[in-house]
């Protein structure tokens, strides 16, 4: 990791704290950008259609059509055009908040880079969405971001004439123009919806939807946005007279500002070295890297059970019909191209258990520059080498903090690519070899490096989710410890486990 993005982790981890404090991790509305950004644009779609079935879209017809809603004395045509509006800005404002904490979290690149490549487009297309929903209103601001946005078009080298023929005269703004402008408003939002269906293709169990404390908060702010600040026109459209100043709203006119400040073709520099650069950030890391270390299979101690596909959070395993003949029907197999290499499937494999006799074991599937052998030999080494009457031992997650800083004479710390890449076997394993408890240490909670290993190590450890850890471990002899790279929180719930590891061996003798 180099310095400036684990800086910009840094930033990303303050920011989820801040609003850890205010909100539970679980809720923490940071860690669910994308998903708010999406139940805001199915917000905006919902109350869009219900207002094209109450709108006359015709020049004439437009403007009053907006003003009914507005003033519909049993207030629901507020609240209608109100979710409409606000839905429409706050998905906008999330999906730059949901761009921002993906590039912060260096998330353009390895096999993330399809998600991000991908969210490129979908920035655009919403801003399209909101422009032309705007210019439908067919008030005074609507008649200036025609103007303007003809304007600026225009500063491209091709079809100008066709442009100000078409788009700058009074006689061009009839209806056949607000039908092609309701034609764009209604098709953008549709491929929009297709398009984040291709956005979230290589990601696993997606969460489509914010928990629903978030959604119902999401609504209930929205919707009381919309009674307290109702969406408005301005005057109607008047061809005679186009205005040089008017309210703007900053969601979606933010452009006109800037042209008016620089120039159309400065403007359109600007746009176009913004989306290429963002879209070039993949290119950033070597992608080669991550597939060159892709997990392997091995097919003499896969069994078919698929728990590796069940758990993979990025869908890079799938089962295939068996190739080597044995017994079983189906075996594991990895799409390189999608793998992350974060070893939760070696930690789902029920072949990476510690307690096999073979001298050189191996898993069902393997990483290769970190296989299960050399973690059992590393744990029996560094948990035999402890000292004093209460050793703890920690997995530490790679992607989390630098725990080897807390290594001492007892307490041992075993490195992991990821904490659920643990079979939870070793916990007992480690219990069984001396150590009085064991700490499981990674990312902060619901924030998974690899999105979901936090969830399916405490699945596993509660025995809700095979491999289970065995119930006669006992439970209070381990910790979790979800603290991203505040070490001096795994430092506290190592000192927390001794202490209560040492109340538990006063009381009864040691089992070890
Ligand atoms: C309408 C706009 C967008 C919506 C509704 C949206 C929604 C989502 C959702 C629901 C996920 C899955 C989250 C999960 O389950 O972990 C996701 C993932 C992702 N999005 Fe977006 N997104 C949008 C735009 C963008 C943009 C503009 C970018 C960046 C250019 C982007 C980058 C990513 C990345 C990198 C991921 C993968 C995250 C991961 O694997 O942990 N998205 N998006
Ligand atoms: S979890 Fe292991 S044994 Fe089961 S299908 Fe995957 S590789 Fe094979
Ligand atoms: S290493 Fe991670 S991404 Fe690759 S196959 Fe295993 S679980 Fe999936």
């Amino acid at each position: 990791m180099t310095g400036l993005t684990r800086t910009l982790r840094h930033a990303d981890e303050a920011c989820t704290a801040v609003f850890d404090h205010a909100f539970a991790p679980g809720i923490n509305p940071w860690r669910h950008l994308g998903a708010m950004a999406f139940l805001c644009l199915v917000l905006a779609v919902a109350s869009g259609i219900v207002c094209y079935t109450l709108y006359d879209t015709s020049v004439t017809g437009a403007y009053q059509s907006g003003l009914r809603l507005q003033n519909d004395t049993l207030l629901l045509g507020r609240l209608l055009r109100g979710l409409h509006r606000y839905g429409a800005d706050a998905c906008l404002l999330l999906t730059l908040l949901h761009l921002l904490r993906e590039g912060l979290r260096g998330h353009y690149s390895g096999v993330r880079w399809f998600s991000w490549l991908t969210g490129v487009p979908l920035l655009w297309l919403l801003w399209m969405a909101g422009l032309t929903g705007l210019w439908l209103l067919w008030d005074a601001r609507a008649l200036l971001s025609i103007t303007v946005t003809a304007e600026w078009l225009q500063a491209l080298p091709i079809g100008a004439e066709l442009l100000a023929r078409n788009f700058l005269t009074p006689e061009a703004l009839n209806d056949r123009f607000f039908s092609l402008i309701m034609f764009i408003h209604i098709g953008v939002p549709l491929l929009l919806l297709a398009s984040i269906w291709v956005h979230v293709q290589r990601v696993s169990r997606v969460r489509m939807w914010p928990p629903r404390a978030l959604l119902l908060s999401t609504l209930t702010v929205l919707s009381l946005l919309s009674m307290v600040l109702p969406a408005s026109s301005l005057g109607v459209a008047d061809f005679s007279h186009v205005p040089q100043t008017v309210s703007l709203d900053w969601f979606y006119l933010f452009i006109h500002p800037l042209v008016e400040a620089f120039s159309a073709a400065t403007v359109w520099w600007g746009v176009t070295v913004f989306t290429l650069a963002v879209a070039a950030l993949p290119l950033l890391r070597s992608h080669r890297d991550v597939v060159r270390s892709a997990a392997q299979v091995d097919l003499a101690n896969c069994n078919g059970c698929s728990r590796c596909v069940a758990d993979c959070p990025f869908g890079a395993v799938t089962m295939v019909a068996r190739t080597d003949g044995t017994r079983y029907r189906v075996q594991a197999s990895v799409n390189p191209d999608l793998c992350a290499a974060c070893g939760i499937c070696v930690g789902a494999c029920p072949s990476s258990t510690p307690f096999r006799r073979i001298e050189d074991m191996v898993s069902g599937i393997e990483m290769p520059a970190t296989p299960i052998a050399p973690l059992r030999r590393e744990l029996q080494k560094k948990v035999s080498s402890l000292s004093g009457s209460h050793k703890i031992v920690v997995f530490s997650c790679r992607q989390a903090g630098n725990c080897t800083s807390l290594a001492n004479a007892s307490t041992a710390v075993v490195e992991l690519e990821c904490a659920a890449m643990l079979p939870p076997s070793f916990i007992e394993y480690a219990l069984r070899m001396g150590a009085s408890g064991a700490v499981v240490a990674g990312c902060r909670e619901a924030d998974c490096e690899f999105r979901l290993g936090d969830q399916w190590v405490k699945e596993r450890i509660l025995g809700a989710r095979e491999p289970y850890l065995r119930a006669s471990v006992p439970r209070e002899r381990i910790a979790l410890s979800w603290s991203g790279r505040d070490m001096l929180d795994v430092s506290a719930t190592i000192s927390m486990l001794r202490a209560q590891v040492s109340t538990l061996d006063g009381v009864h003798p040691s089992p070890h």
